[in-house]
This record gives C-alpha cells, structure tokens and sequence, in this order.
C-alpha cells in the first residue's frame, strides 16, 4: 500500500485552489511518484473520466460551474459507487460537506484549513476503510451465497433420509424391539429438524440477498392467523399449553403476501410455545385498525431480559441458556419479511413476565 500509485481525481474548478492542492500535495508527498493526480473543472468532466478510468479516490468541490452541494456529491458517488469521496469545502458550505458525510463521503476537508499532510493522510485513511468497507462486505456475500449453495446441496440428501425413513416405518414388523422403534422415530423428527433449519439457512440467504419477492393479494388475514395456530396446537397440547385466539367478527382485509406473514406467525407461536411456561397461555390478537393491523403474540413465560430484547433480532443470535434446540435465525427473518411488507415487529417483556410480539402492518401497500 505504502508504495503504490495512488490515483487521485481532483474536481475543483477554481484554478488557484487546484494549483494549491497540487502544490501541497507535491511538497507533502512521502515520493513523487506516490501519487498520480488528474483533474476536472466541471462536474461533467469529472463523471466522464469517472466513467472512463480507474482512480482511487476523489477530491470533490461541491460547487462547481454545473451543479452544486450535495447533488454535485450524489452525482459522483452514484456514478462511481466504490470510489472513496473527499469532500473540499469552503467555511461557507461545512454544513453540506457534514450532510456529504452522512450520505457517504469518506471525510471532507475546509480549504484553507488544511495543509497537504492533512489532506494527504486524510486521503490514505479514506482508501484504507473503503478497502476494509469492500472486503467485510465481499465476506458477508460469501457467507450469505455459501450458506445458500450448501442448504440448496442438502436439500436432496434430507429429503432422501425422510422419505426413507418413512417407508421404514410404514414397514415395521410387528415384533420390532421398543428401543429400535423409539430410534427410528428420532431419525424422523431429526430429519424434520434439519428440514427447518436448511429452509431457514436458504429464507435468510434469499432474504440478505434482497431475492425475495411478496405474492400480495387480498387476504382476510382472520384465515391466516387460523393456519398459523393450526400448525402450533398439536406442540402447544404437549406442553399442556392453552391457545387464547382473539380475532374480529368480520373479515380483517389486508394486502398481504399470506404465505409470507403465515411463516412470520409460526415462528413467532412457535417461540411462545417452546419458551412459554409449560401448562402456560399463549394469546393470539388480531386487532383492526382501520388503516392498520396490529396483530400480537404474548406467552406468560420467563420473558426477555431488556439487554437481550434488540439482540434477539439479529441473525444465530439465542439467548444464553435457551435450553430448546434453535438456530437463532426464526425472529431474524420474521422481521425482515414483516419489513418487506413495510410494516414492523417488535417485542414488550420484562424478565419473569412473559413476553408480547407485535406486528404492525399497513392494509394497503404504500406504493400503489
Ligand atoms: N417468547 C419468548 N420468550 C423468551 N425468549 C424468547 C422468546 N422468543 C424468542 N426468545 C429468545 O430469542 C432467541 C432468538 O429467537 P429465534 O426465534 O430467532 O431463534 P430460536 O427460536 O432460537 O431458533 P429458530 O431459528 O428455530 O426459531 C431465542 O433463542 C430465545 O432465547
Ligand atoms: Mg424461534
């Protein structure tokens, strides 16, 4: 890094502040030949050799000929997204270059304020975090395409385990021996397990990836909430858990993806009933709220202490001591399908006191 060429693009259309710049920047220079400077007095110019050539870095002036503030910084950073912006501003616009900032800009500089070391180190800090910025973000694409290629890769060989399993057991001799029926179950409920958790791997993958697409239609979102507590009543009844469903007498029309938010509530029962109490309540609401529903799910188990209450959310995240099986990802991807729905979810608990998850979701989606 040290010794590489550094290829700068200075925008600046005043011609003494550009000599300036370059002056500075030749006398600070560790050697010569560190640094290859270019220049553009326009912002047209300056998108064109954007286009047209690869630098490391720009110094950009927000006031030029043919646009300026922050428009003249968006121009820039959306024709050349990976490419580390410096902002030179004058005392008279600091507050744009502050709001260039906060919209991208690696840094800005006050001309006139600076001298070249400054603008020098400025310079090479700018490149070394859009350097690390790439790199995490290269990472967290590989892991999201690896844990998508490999949950795909296991579908097959689950699938295969289970439908083995499941002739086997419609096969058994009726002097099959208690123990090795007790295992051949666990095969099964294995199988089922990593069913779920391949589905989730490959949900989150999709998810981060920005590849899932909402199915909306009408829905009376009364018949959703029935399937979701559906699913979960033959778990809850083994836990001797009892389900209070609270739903409006007519229908609670939304536009909706129903397969969508069915698996946001599933997930979400499917937490109350793993970590509600045994022999608990779970409570089920729907609530109309003429432009909005709100639709929540509340256990009377140990609830969430506040330090882990935003934690939860994020992806493989459990809570120390969960004692249940669980991958961590099913409040990940509830929140961010009931955030493709421009909606949101949050969570109200209290350590000892149960805990409420609410959904809140618009009836009619907002760009139509
Ligand atoms: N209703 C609840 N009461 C108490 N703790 C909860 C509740 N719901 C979630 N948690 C905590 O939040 C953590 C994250 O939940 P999440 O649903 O994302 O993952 P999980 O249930 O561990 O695994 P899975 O991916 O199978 O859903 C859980 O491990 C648990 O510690
Ligand atoms: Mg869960």
């Amino acid at each position: 890094m040290e010794d590489a060429v550094i290829r700068v693009l200075l925008v600046e259309d005043n011609p003494g502040d550009a000599r300036l710049i370059r002056e500075m920047l030749r006398d600070s220079g560790p050697r010569k030949s560190t640094m290859d400077l270019s220049f553009a007095d326009r912002l047209s110019g300056g998108l064109e050799r954007l286009r047209s050539e690869k630098f490391d870095l720009v110094l950009l002036d927000l006031t030029l000929p043919d646009s300026s503030g922050l428009e003249t910084f968006e121009s820039v950073h959306s024709a050349a997204p990976s490419v580390p912006i410096v902002v030179l501003s004058g005392l008279d616009d600091e507050a744009v270059a502050v709001r260039a900032v906060q919209f991208g800009a690696q840094d800005y500089l006050v001309k006139g304020q600076v001298d070249g070391g400054a603008i020098l180190r400025s310079m090479r800090y700018a490149i070394e975090r859009q350097r690390l910025e790439d790199a995490r973000a290269d990472l967290e694409h590989q892991r999201d395409e690896f844990f998508s290629s490999v949950s795909h890769d296991l579908r097959t060989p689950v699938a295969a385990i289970k439908a083995a399993i499941g002739v086997v057991l419609a096969n058994e001799p009726q002097n099959m021996p208690a123990s090795l029926h007790r295992l051949l179950g666990n095969i099964d409920l294995a199988a089922d397990e990593l069913t779920k958790l391949i589905e989730n791997l490959l949900e989150m993958a999709r998810l981060q990836a920005g590849r899932v697409e909402l199915w909306r239609s009408p829905v009376d979102l009364r018949e959703v909430v029935a399937r979701a507590v559906r699913n979960i009543e033959p778990l809850a009844a083994e836990r001797n858990q009892t389900l209070v469903v609270q739903v409006p007498d007519q229908p609670v029309v939304a536009e909706v993806d129903g397969e969508r938010l069915g698996r946001v509530l599933r997930n979400l029962l499917a937490n109350a009933q793993k970590y509600g109490r045994e022999g608990g309540r779970i409570w089920l609401a729907l609530e109309d709220r003429t432009d909005e529903v709100c639709i929540s799910v509340t256990d009377d188990g140990p609830g969430i202490a506040a330090e882990d209450q935003q934690r939860i959310f994020e992806r493989f995240y459990r809570v120390s001591g969960s004692t249940t099986t669980g991958t961590g990802l099913g409040l990940a991807i509830a929140r961010a399908l009931v955030e493709l729905h421009g909606g949101r979810l949050s969570v109200e608990s209290a350590a000892g006191a149960g805990s409420t998850f609410f959904i809140t979701l618009a009836k009619k989606r907002s760009d139509s």
